[in-house]
């Protein structure tokens, strides 16, 4: 079932849980989360971020296969489909596309701007019923070109978004995306926490977002959840899981046994690998049963 992504985070973050953003890459990807989600009744959101948008050639592309799958396969589980890090002019073609969520990453933009071109978004998407996630600037964790720890976001400038009325927040506290580099000091509790008692003042619990869920260790991904984090996003690691699977199938030669090269046998070990790690997390979060 194809909603916003306001109620289930707001849930979410009430009820102490997450629910994960799986990016998708093609259909292989699309229709495994789905059917995890559905089997393990969980809400789900689906990512796309604007490189996979026109990898899966652009967004209506993308929200009319959603569409369609959410349809054939019978899902009855929330999904929102969600433009990740989205351009100001991405975002309005995701809306016009047919997303139900989407993200205006405006942090590399100097506040003010990001404050101007998230209250204008913020409005279109709410006009439409869409959610809107946002994203604030950030203090640089980088010291002798090693990056020990991705940025922290400042409270201040949280607050300077959250109050625009966005409906989810994406803020820095040393999280990156992709794999973390050996000397990652981890996340910074003291950051969430700093934002998160900001937030309680100007806005009340609004969910807050985790970016860069790939490695990051259950204890510290249950101790974010406890702080209001609401959101975790995950991508990189179903990649990783998706390319051993294959790689281990054909290393085994399976390719070559029969009609092992046809797509649909030389894909399922990734696709199940997929359906396994989305598994895997969203227990993790505590979404499951919850939808
Ligand atoms: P990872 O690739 O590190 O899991 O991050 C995903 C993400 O944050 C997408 O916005």
């Amino acid at each position: 079932m194809l909603v916003n992504a306001k109620e289930m985070l707001d849930k979410a973050r009430a009820g102490k849980y997450a629910v994960g953003q799986f990016n998708i890459n093609n259909l292989e990807w699309t229709k495994a989360v789905l059917l995890t989600a559905q089997e393990l009744n969980s809400p789900v959101i689906l990512g796309v971020s604007e490189g996979a948008g026109k990898y899966m050639c652009g967004f209506e592309t993308v929200a009319a296969m959603v569409a369609a799958m959410d349809k054939s396969l019978g899902i009855t589980v929330p999904v929102a489909l969600h433009l990740d890090h989205g351009t100001y002019e991405g975002c309005y073609k995701a809306i016009k596309a047919g997303f139900t969520s989407i993200m205006f990453d405006g942090s590399h933009f100097p506040i003010d701007e990001n404050v101007a071109k998230t209250t204008e978004l913020t409005n279109a998407a709410h006009g439409l019923g869409l959610s809107i996630e946002a994203e604030v600037g950030a203090i640089g964790g980088e010291e002798d070109g090693v990056i020990g720890r991705g940025e922290c976001a400042d409270p201040e400038e949280c607050a300077r978004i959250a109050v625009l009325g966005v409906d989810f927040l994406a803020a820095g506290i040393g999280n990156i995306h992709g794999v973390y580099p050996d000397n990652w000091e981890g996340l910074s509790f003291e950051t969430l926490d700093s934002i998160n008692k900001k937030m309680l003042e100007c806005v009340g619990e609004i969910p807050l977002v985790l970016h860069g869920g790939t490695g990051i260790h259950d204890d510290q991904i249950t101790m974010a959840i406890s702080l209001g984090v609401a959101k975790i996003n995950v991508n990189t690691e179903c990649q990783l899981v998706f390319a051993d699977a294959t790689r281990g199938y054909i290393e085994a030669g399976k390719d070559k046994q029969g009609k092992g090269f046809d797509p649909r046998k030389l894909l399922a070990p990734g696709f199940e690998a997929i359906k396994a790690k989305v598994k895997e997390k969203m227990e993790l979060f505590g979404s499951v049963g919850k939808a």
